[in-house]
């Protein structure tokens, strides 16, 4: 156990008690000096603790996917990943620019709760997709490897994180989840049934009643934990947020509004996605609407 006490981890907002035998009216103040003291167990501060110790098997993987260029292999493959078929949705063509300038866009960034009922036209929402989660013109080539890239950045170009949509009103969708698939531009319908969509999010701060639609970010453990290892996941959630940031600003671009989410019911939605829950996770949401 570390010596907190000595390195003057403690501050003015911590209650101190050697009391922790006393449940009944703890709190995060109570809990966290009792973490400090070593006598509750914090699987976060575990992780935080141990947050890039790197073992020989990491620098072993991480040394051999740089050497073979086996992300450029893997993400070459990746378009067989897409299901073509009669039920496939191809977006329109995204448009070719967003007009609002770049400072202006950042400025008119923030996040909102309530949206006005309105339908969310296929163009604009394609649009959104597209500059949010697709693919971006650039191509990396490696002899006859041809690698793709996003508009957002991935850790080792590994690319693990998968994007799923509730459709509640935007123009010729049908409510319901699909997936989104950024080779093909389409998405994909996963679960058209019914399904009560105040459930996805924890309290009743958000109106999902009036929203578009909203984005549940997937992380899939196999995707990167042979190359990074127990690093993988700090990378996901980093890699999510940047992605998460993008439809932020793409949304306020275009005169909608979004919320990042945090307090959303992740077992809820991984039923209607049908995920395991064990290699395949929801760990992020967000919502779009134009705001009331
Ligand atoms: C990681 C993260 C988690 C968040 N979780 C929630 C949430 O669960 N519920 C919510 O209403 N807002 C959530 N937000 C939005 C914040 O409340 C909001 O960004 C913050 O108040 C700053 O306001 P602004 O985005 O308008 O600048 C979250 C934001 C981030 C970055």
């Amino acid at each position: 156990m570390i010596d907190y006490e000595k390195k003057g981890f403690y501050n003015s907002h911590t209650l101190f008690t050697n009391d922790f035998s006393n449940i009944s009216n703890s709190n995060n103040k109570h809990i966290y000096s009792q973490i400090m003291f070593g006598n509750m167990h914090s699987p976060m501060m575990d992780y935080l603790l141990n947050l890039n110790r790197q073992n020989l098997n990491d620098f072993k993987s991480i040394l051999f996917f740089n050497e073979t260029n086996l992300a450029s292999q893997i993400n070459e493959a990746k378009i067989a990943e897409e299901i073509l078929n009669s039920e496939t949705i191809i977006l329109k063509k995204a448009a070719k620019k967003i007009k609002p300038n770049f400072s202006t866009v950042v400025e008119n960034r923030h996040s909102s709760r309530n949206f006005v009922k309105e339908e969310l036209d296929q163009l604009t929402f394609s649009t959104i997709l597209k500059y949010s989660f697709g693919l971006s013109n650039r191509k990396l080539i490696y002899g006859d490897i041809v690698a793709t890239t996003r508009h957002y950045s991935s850790g080792g170009g590994l690319y693990p994180v998968d994007i799923y949509i509730y459709s509640n009103n935007v123009s010729g969708l049908t409510k319901g989840l699909y997936k989104y698939q950024p080779y093909s531009h389409s998405i994909y319908p996963i679960n058209l049934e019914d399904m009560n969509e105040n459930a996805f999010f924890i309290g009743d701060s958000i109106d999902v009643g009036n929203m578009n639609f909203c984005v549940f970010f997937e992380y899939s453990i196999n995707k990167n934990y042979i190359k990074y290892g127990e690093l993988s996941l700090l990378n996901s959630l980093v890699e999510i947020g940047g992605i998460s940031h993008n439809f932020d600003l793409v949304c306020a671009s275009l005169n909608y509004t979004s919320c990042p989410i945090a307090g959303f019911n992740k077992i809820e939605i991984e039923k209607h996605l049908s995920l395991d829950g064990v290699n395949d996770h929801i760990v992020f949401t967000n919502v779009c609407g134009k705001e009331y």
